[in-house]
């Protein structure tokens, strides 16, 4: 089998594809035939060195992948020879709320992602998909499609009539607008970008190009920096706001007397657990939701991926197939 892995920096020109030994799995693991990965914005960061957790080389990059499973285990349960499935970004949450050891393991870094042939994992660590999604748009969620349902549905308890305010139109965003809207939320779309017709689809009842005038009762901040106090202004007294991400700026301006006037919750997301991500899927083969892709590159084409989701612009996730 191959792996991609980054050897002596995380630039593009360190990253060597190198063969290893297929994996044998023991009783409880299974080995699923990789076909896609997702980029995030993660990625960039690790590239950059400005990751917030300490990643070390080698490292086999990207956090989200899809495939199917071509090997289980004697004792193998949940998943079925043939299953389109998911490593889990964060392995050792399995559910409940989140503890310092459930984040101590996370595909992509600092522990070795997804950019393989094969990979052999416990079954605990991998989650069946719907049947209709493919591994393409199935390696959108394990990062983005979980950050938004744990946010959205764990941390909050979206109601169906509530007004949910969400901003920009890239992976997390997108498949916020369509989960909000098939639990019956009213949501409100911000973006500066040329997608207001796609979020519309998507089920955006009003795409903005600013929070002014908007009473959300649930906000999702992706991009931080100056955008975080306008979207607190724009949420109603006692509402709730999630802080998923720093699209903009690491460093969110936070003026508190906007906050006070809004007495608003700020909750703050790290990915989410496999329960999550089982709720998510089984939300997804129920409502019938496609995540959105913007672009599919062949793997060959991997820095070109990189630079496209670093240029913006994008609606939803960018993938690399194979
Ligand atoms: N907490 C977690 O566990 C977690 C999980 C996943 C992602 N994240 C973080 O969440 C953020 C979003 O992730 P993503 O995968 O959705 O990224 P993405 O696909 O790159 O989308 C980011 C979106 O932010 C908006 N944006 C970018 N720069 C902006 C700016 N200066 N002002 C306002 N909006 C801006 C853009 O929307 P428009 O062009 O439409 O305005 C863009 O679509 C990233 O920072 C990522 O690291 C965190």
């Amino acid at each position: 089998m191959w792996i991609y892995r980054f050897e002596d920096d995380f630039s593009m020109a360190s990253l060597r594809r190198v063969r290893r030994p297929d994996p044998e799995p023991g009783p409880h693991d299974v080995v699923l035939r990789m076909r896609a990965a997702a980029l995030n914005f993660r990625d960039l960061a690790i590239m950059r060195g400005e990751y917030h957790v300490k990643v070390g080389l080698p490292l086999v990059p990207l956090s989200d992948g899809a495939g199917e499973v071509l090997q289980v285990g004697s004792k193998v349960t949940r998943l079925r020879i043939g299953d389109l499935a998911c490593p889990v970004y964060l392995p050792n949450w399995i559910d409940g709320p989140l503890r310092p050891q459930h984040g101590a393991r996370r595909l992509g870094g600092p522990n070795d992602g997804v950019l393989s042939e094969l990979m052999c994992l416990p079954e605990d660590e991998v989650v069946p998909m719907p049947g209709f999604l493919d591994p393409v748009e199935a390696a959108t969620l394990p990062v983005a499609g979980v950050t938004a349902w744990h946010s959205l549905f764990e941390l909050d308890r979206l109601r169906p009539d509530d007004a949910v305010l969400v901003q920009g139109s890239g992976g997390v965003s997108t498949i916020a607008i369509q989960l909000a809207a098939a639990a019956g939320a009213r949501v409100i779309a911000v973006t500066r970008g040329r997608h207001a017709d796609r979020l519309r689809e998507l089920g955006a009842g009003e795409v903005l190009s600013r929070f002014d005038d908007v009473q959300a009762d649930v906000a999702l901040n992706v991009a931080g920096g100056e955008t975080l106090t306008p979207m607190i202004a724009a949420t109603r007294l006692g509402g709730r706001v999630h802080v998923v991400g720093y699209a903009a700026d690491r460093i969110a301006e936070l003026d508190i007397f906007t906050a006070i006037q809004h007495a608003v919750t700020i909750r703050v997301a790290t990915g989410g657990s496999r329960a999550d991500f089982e709720a998510l899927a089984t939300t997804i083969e129920r409502q019938g939701i496609r995540p959105v892709v913007d672009r599919v590159f062949p793997l060959d084409d991997l820095a070109d991926a990189v630079e496209h989701l670093e240029r913006g612009g994008h609606l939803g996730k960018v993938v690399v197939a194979w």
